[in-house]
């Protein structure tokens, strides 16, 4: 399928992998890549500069096929070295950056400089047209269903598709709850050139996670997911466990009054313990309503082949039906 998006990238399908904090390693990266979607390395993941470079080099050995590198612009006291993980990007030659969170654009032109596509992640019409305003080359358009941080709007994606395909000049993808032949065929319709995918490809044979990760999701329904940090105005979608309890009786119990500090116990240093440990109690953890749509483990590449063929029937028989 040829879309805007697949010509920019370079790549044989419109699927990408969402960056994903312990998740997005080299093997997920390569895995998705080499089934012909866009897989995408998390930078932040790799503490230092010097350990993405290292990962960055660690893909190339894995695939020959075009990859991304995940930059997260988060609120923070000290933040981390970014001008360092733009140079190991750059240096590393990865043409593909997936940024997120606040407005990329103080780094935007080290990055075109350099001859580097950028993909902004938005959760809202007026983010997106603020990325292509600044000189993004794509938008990831993250509804109200996405696992992660869905922003303080929520607005679903049967909505916000149509409003950015209404707005936007720019190519986007749909993101957020995409698992399926039948959301690639959707996000098409609603004006999308492809789609990006997070939780879906943590369900996969070679996602590097602990098997209890996996599990979780297939066994886990669309109900099972919670919003926290609602009142923090840092809402992320996660999925229930006993710490996410916690955390909500403590946000029901201190209301405005809440503070970081107070839910630190259950969101701060959880990743390495889920994804890799396996301590699926241990905290918090971003998670889409989409696991209600994921019922096995397969393979990237079973999955992207079946998506494709899925939306290839969908499109040549069951709507061409229609017509
Ligand atoms: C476990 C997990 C970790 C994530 N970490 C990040 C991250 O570090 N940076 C980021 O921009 N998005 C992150 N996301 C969001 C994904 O890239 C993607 O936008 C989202 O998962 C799409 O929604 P879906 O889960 O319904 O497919 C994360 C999502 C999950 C499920």
């Amino acid at each position: 399928m040829k879309t805007r998006i697949t010509e920019m990238f370079g790549i044989q399908h419109p699927i990408i992998q969402g960056g994903m904090h312990y998740v997005g390693f080299a093997e997920m990266a390569a895995a998705v890549s080499n089934a012909g979607g866009l897989g995408i390395i998390t930078g932040l993941t790799q503490r230092t500069p010097e350990l993405l470079a290292k990962e960055i080099a660690r893909c190339r050995t894995m695939t020959s096929k075009p990859f991304g590198v995940n930059l997260t612009f988060l609120p923070s006291v000290t933040p981390p070295d970014y001008p360092g993980y733009i140079r190991a990007i750059i240096e590393g030659g990865v043409k593909i950056v997936e940024t997120a969170g606040n407005n990329p654009q103080k780094y935007l032109p080290a990055l075109k400089e350099a001859g580097i596509k950028v993909i902004h992640k938005c959760t809202s019409v007026r983010h997106s047209l603020k990325a292509e305003a600044v000189g993004c080359d794509a938008v990831s358009v993250d509804g109200f269903e996405c696992g992660g941080h869905p922003g303080e709007d929520d607005i679903p994606n049967m909505i916000l598709l149509p409003r950015a395909a209404d707005e936007l000049k720019i190519p986007f993808v749909a993101s957020g709850g995409m698992a399926d032949g039948r959301s690639l065929v959707a996000a098409l319709a609603m004006g999308a050139e492809g789609m990006n995918m997070g939780t879906r490809f943590i369900a996969t044979k070679e996602a590097p996670v602990h098997q209890n990760v996996k599990d979780a999701i297939v066994a886990a329904s669309e109900l099972d997911t919670r919003l926290i940090m609602r009142p923090l105005r840092n809402t992320e979608r996660v999925l229930k466990n006993v710490a996410v309890d916690r955390l909500l009786e403590k946000e029901k119990a201190l209301g405005a009054n809440i503070k970081f500090e107070d839910i630190f116990g259950e969101v701060a240093g959880v990743y390495p313990k889920v994804m890799t440990e396996g301590h699926m109690e241990a905290g918090a953890w971003s998670c889409g309503m989409v696991v209600g749509l994921i019922n096995d483990i397969p393979t990237c590449k079973e999955l992207i082949d079946r998506i494709m063929a899925q939306a290839d029937e969908i499109i040549r028989g069951r709507l061409a039906r229609f017509g």
